[in-house]
């Protein structure tokens, strides 16, 4: 079946899909994205992405291209042309197309809107999650206002290249006081020695996580507790479980730290009940 993805109004063949080359997402990563989690071809933490994705574009001094319903339309419809029930949904703002300046260009340049849908194999992704998956660690190098999505991955891309390389699933990223602040594309999350559940607070250079918004309901929700609280590299490598959490992974055991295993290196038990809640919780609640 042939893919569509959404560009500026259009929807056309993912093969023929393309925008200018003076896109100042092209040229500056002058643009900020949000990708949705699709269970039965409705959007997860729909919500929680929309306001983030608004934020983003407020602290660009980019103005929204339409509207939260306008938007979820056009999400929805890339899914449908897709026939994707079960994956992710992509979407990309940029400041639009303008010779290029490092300044902005005038008002009136209209933002450039992308969407693409792409199926997940929940089994396969099911698959993954029994085993576990290993991280690495890796130097803090991102810019200071990491809370912003933009497309602006490079230090991520390389992070997780790495990983990758190394064999592992996850780069984690280390701040100058040995705390892990997050992976590449999700949140860090650890059952410390003395059973604290423990994620890092939203005060820190890290991405608010959608995913991890969502499971702090559920914690609260199935009367456990969780720490806002960072936790350095020794503390995760002697954590009794370790996971992550983002659109792409949902909740995720990690079970190898810079190839040291986590607990007794198979998922553990909070980290798989917590994965299901999520789940049950994503789907109850997508829209
Ligand atoms: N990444 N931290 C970073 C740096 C991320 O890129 C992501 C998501 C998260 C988790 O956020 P959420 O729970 O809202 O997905 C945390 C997406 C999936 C990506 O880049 O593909």
């Amino acid at each position: 079946m042939s893919r569509v993805a959404y560009v500026n109004g259009l929807y056309v063949p993912h093969g023929d899909a393309a925008v200018h080359i003076e896109d100042r997402g092209y040229q500056l990563a002058d643009g900020v994205y949000e990708v949705w989690a699709v269970f039965d071809g409705r959007l997860a933490d729909a919500e929680g992405h929309f306001e983030r994705l608004e934020r983003s574009l407020g602290e660009l001094k980019i103005a929204a291209p339409m509207s939260r319903r306008a938007l979820s339309i056009v999400l929805r419809e890339t899914l449908r042309r897709n026939r994707v029930k079960d994956g992710l949904v992509y979407l990309q703002v940029t400041r639009g197309v303008a010779p290029r300046d490092h300044a902005f260009p005038g008002p009136d340049t209209p933002a450039s809107v992308v969407a693409t849908a792409k199926a997940v194999d929940r089994a396969a992704a099911e698959a993954r999650a029994a085993k576990g998956v290993g991280v690495i660690t890796t130097p803090e190098n991102r810019w200071g206002r990491c809370d912003i999505k933009t497309i602006g991955l490079l230090p991520n891309a390389l992070a997780k290249q790495n990983a990758r390389e190394a064999g592992a699933y996850e780069a984690w990223f280390v701040d100058d006081l040995g705390l892990v602040t997050e992976g590449a594309s999700s949140n860090a999350w650890i059952i410390d020695a003395n059973g604290a559940l423990r994620t890092r607070d939203t005060q820190a250079n890290i991405l608010r996580g959608s995913t991890r918004g969502t499971l702090m309901r559920v914690i609260a929700g199935a009367g456990m507790e969780v720490e806002e609280r960072p936790f350095t590299v020794e503390e995760a490598r002697s954590a009794r479980e370790a996971f992550i959490t983002g659109a792409g992974t949902l909740v995720m055991p990690v079970v190898r730290i810079d190839g040291a295993t986590v607990g007794n290196g198979v998922p553990g038990p909070v980290a798989k009940r917590l994965r299901q809640l999520y789940i049950e919780e994503a789907r109850r609640t997508a829209l």
